[in-house]
């Protein structure tokens, strides 16, 4: 089982906060959105939810892509367990709405309402009271998948529907993988086990097992390509192994400030073995997102 707290996750919020947009994570969740569209129109949802939101990207992307279909009466819930990044989605409202000084978007952002909420336990979110659920990277990352989807399933009108993915392939934690074998042995310290994600969470099988298990019908999964582009990979390693993700505390929590420098290095010159580069001259450390949408 995975154990990553709402601890951990508030550390690594503020390097969500500066390099979300840029982040693999965005392409699942436009494809989470266009799934859940075709599904039951956004133009008819009562409520949206987006269950462990981080900073608020789906919840951006939604109002940025569909504002046009979305009635003013639709709540927009945010939740996640981290009070960080509850706080970044507030954050977020409030420059929209300094922003936007008037226009239907703006309307939108009045009725995002950001929450502290566990996706395995959504208890002050009412039976059957939300149409559209969105989970992009989440329901594999908590304790309790099962509960999390179940949870999904419970706070769903009739007829509602909820869109959420995984990860099958990240070759960013390959290339950690590879590094962390490289730096702890000459420290004289065991190589750390990296975070292990539950399998039947990685395939298009296994999420669609997943849903069907909590009485989800109507459904369809998919893979999507979701790579890390990276124009330059010196920066964007010192910002990866410094920014607290639990992508990357499995090996950095072991480590010194010299360990982490070291850390660095390995991973820039594994990524320089591994991956591709791609006609502009970036390394491309390929992913592969795992897509289900469901309807209760
Ligand atoms: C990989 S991030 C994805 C964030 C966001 N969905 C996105 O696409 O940008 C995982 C998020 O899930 C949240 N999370 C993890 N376990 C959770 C739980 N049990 N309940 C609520 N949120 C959780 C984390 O705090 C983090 O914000």
């Amino acid at each position: 089982m995975l154990k990553v707290s709402s601890a951990d996750w508030d550390k690594t919020s503020a390097s969500y906060a500066q390099h979300s947009s840029k982040s693999p994570t965005s392409i699942p969740i436009q494809r989470l959105i266009e799934l859940l569209d075709t599904l039951t129109p956004l133009s008819t949802a009562s409520a949206i939810l987006d269950v462990g939101c981080g900073p608020g990207a789906a919840t951006a992307q939604i109002i940025d892509t569909h504002s046009a279909n979305i009635d003013t009466a639709t709540q927009l819930l945010a939740g996640d367990f981290s009070i960080g990044m509850v706080r970044l989605v507030s954050q977020l409202r409030k420059t929209k709405l300094a922003e936007l000084s008037v226009g239907h978007e703006r309307d939108l952002w009045t009725r995002v309402t950001p929450l502290v909420l566990d996706a395995t336990d959504m208890r002050p979110v009412l039976d059957e009271s939300v149409s559209h659920i969105i989970a992009n990277l989440v329901f594999f990352m908590t304790e309790n998948p099962a509960k999390a989807v179940a949870e999904s399933y419970r706070v769903l009108s009739q007829n509602g529907v909820m869109a959420c993915s995984s990860w099958a392939r990240m070759a960013w934690m390959e290339c950690l993988a590879i590094a962390a074998e490289r730096i702890f042995p000459p420290l004289g310290k065991p190589v750390p086990a990296m975070p292990q994600f539950p399998v039947q969470w990685a395939s298009v099988e296994g999420i669609e097992q997943q849903l069907a298990n909590a009485k989800f019908r109507d459904i369809h999964t998919e893979y999507t390509q979701a790579p890390i582009v990276i124009p330059n990979l010196e920066a964007w390693s010192h910002f990866f192994m410094n920014s607290g993700n639990p992508a990357v505390s499995w090996i950095t929590d072991d480590l010194d400030d010299a360990g982490v420098q070291e850390a660095e290095k390995q991973f820039i010159q594994v990524v320089k073995e591994q991956c591709e580069v791609n006609e502009n001259g970036a390394y491309v450390l390929s992913g592969t997102a795992v897509l289900a949408v469901g309807r209760k």
